[in-house]
């Protein structure tokens, strides 16, 4: 789905009215993660369009948000994407963040649900899996898990949050948790250096990148 500027704003967000929780304050402010976010899904929707029958032929696909911040934004554009496959039942979420308070109060749903954004109709399955959800606390550069454990890692706005010196093991340690042939997908501020060629006269924050990665065997 590729949409204008001018639709994305329209779709948005200026109708919240209440900042009292953070994910509305960042919808509301922050164009840019919603932007972001959508490039992460229509990368996540090639990947699976690419491998659906893989997918379908699995009992469960585990997918990993890192940094997922309250109302995790990522993953409910990944779980509306699967939904449309059919794939959303049988996945399990599990959320990461360096706060116990993102953990908590995304698990337990006291977040905005952002229905101009995402389906409406889906609000109580999407409660449900978050209900049903795993939470970590921990920070990125050391995953408490296992290789390959995860079909989908994602991690919307994160590393603009990182320091430069642990951006490479936390890069390493998605790899790592990330099956072979699973979907790593992260969406980001543009790095200066690498990304101001391609995105002449605009400001970062106004540029979201997104980066599509298989991990082949
Ligand atoms: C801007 S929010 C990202 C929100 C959401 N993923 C999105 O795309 O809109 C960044 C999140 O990363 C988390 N975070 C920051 N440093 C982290 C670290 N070292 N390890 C894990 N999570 C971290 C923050 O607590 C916050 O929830």
């Amino acid at each position: 789905m590729t949409m204008s500027h001018e639709q994305l704003v329209a779709l948005s967000i200026v109708k919240f009215g209440k900042l009292n929780e953070y994910i509305q304050e960042k919808l509301v402010s922050d164009f840019s993660a919603i932007k972001g976010n959508m490039m992460m899904a229509e990368g996540l929707r090639s990947y699976i369009q690419e491998n659906l029958e893989t997918l379908k032929a699995k009992q469960k696909i585990e997918i990993l948000d890192i940094g997922p911040a309250i109302g995790a934004l990522s993953t409910l554009f990944a779980l509306q994407t699967l939904n449309e496959f059919d794939l959303m039942k049988k996945t399990q979420v599990h959320l990461f963040d360096v706060s116990a308070k993102v953990i908590e109060q995304t698990l337990n749903c006291k977040f905005f649900f952002p229905d101009s954004i995402i389906n409406p109709k889906l609000k109580n399955p999407i409660h449900q899996k978050l209900r049903q959800a795993k939470g970590e606390v921990g920070s990125a550069e050391k995953l408490p898990w296992k290789n390959e454990k995860f079909d989908i890692v994602l991690a919307g706005f994160l590393f603009c949050h990182l320091h430069d010196s642990i951006k490479p093991l936390v890069a390493k340690e998605m790899q790592r948790v990330s099956k072979k042939d699973g979907f790593v997908g992260i969406t980001d501020k543009s790095e200066k250096n690498t990304f101001e060629k391609l995105f002449k006269n605009k400001k970062d924050e106004d540029c979201p990148v997104c980066l599509s990665l298989t991990k082949s065997a």
